[in-house]
């Protein structure tokens, strides 16, 4: 087991961690899990194409490229994460829900510079907590193919979180965008609290 991820993870502003039991309960179910994330991995793709022509006001420098950048990096992670699947004998599903993420975006402010500032604040939480499973799959992966795809991916949404995050500081003051992030960061704790256990990558931890 590497656990010199595990390490890297205090550099994380997310207010509750996840135990390795989580890591080992979740890849029970391999298959199960893997679908999960492709879902994710689709979602976090579409999610940066929709931002992309949605910057507030009349312009914001670097938010086309962070946007093009994040989405290509998601639908490659969607190509891993399905070619992995499919290799373990696995197939896409045709539908998913994603209610940690679906809680998330409602709590989002709607109009306005707001609007824009909630959406990159909520993905840049989802990235952090995606990143904090990654290291904890990867330190508890029961083989190295595995191991080494979440420490990949571990890497790459440690990158989303704070390329996000630095496109929010540039939408308000320091002070304001500050506040804001406390309380994104205090509701998902909140809402990952709320998830049902399973083999999903923002699964509750009820049955630990
Ligand atoms: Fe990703
Ligand atoms: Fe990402």
């Amino acid at each position: 087991m590497s656990t010199e991820l595990l390490e890297k993870l205090d550099q994380l502003p997310l207010l509750s961690r996840t135990p390795l039991a989580w890591g080992k309960a979740v890849l029970e179910d391999p298959i199960a899990l893997l679908i999960d994330h492709a879902f994710l991995e689709k979602k976090a793709c579409n999610n940066a194409m929709e931002l992309m022509t949605r910057w507030p006001d009349e312009w914001v420098p670097g938010w086309v490229e962070t946007m093009t950048s994040v989405a290509r990096d998601e639908a490659a992670h969607l190509a891993q994460v399905t070619r992995l699947l499919i290799k373990r004998g696995g197939r896409m599903a045709r539908s998913h829900k994603s209610e940690y993420a679906n809680a998330l975006r409602l709590v989002g402010r709607k109009g306005g510079i707001q609007d824009s500032i909630d959406r990159l604040l909520i993905s840049a939480v989802i990235e952090a907590r995606s990143c904090e499973r990654f290291a904890i799959l990867s330190a508890s992966a029961p083989d190295e193919e595995l191991a080494l795809f979440y420490r990949a991916l571990f890497s790459s949404e440690m990158g989303h979180y704070k390329v996000f995050l630095k496109l929010a500081r540039h939408l308000a003051d320091k002070g304001e965008i500050a506040q804001r992030w406390e309380q994104i960061l205090a509701l998902e704790e909140r809402i990952l609290g709320e998830q049902a256990p399973g083999p999903r990558i923002h699964s509750g931890l009820a049955l630990l």
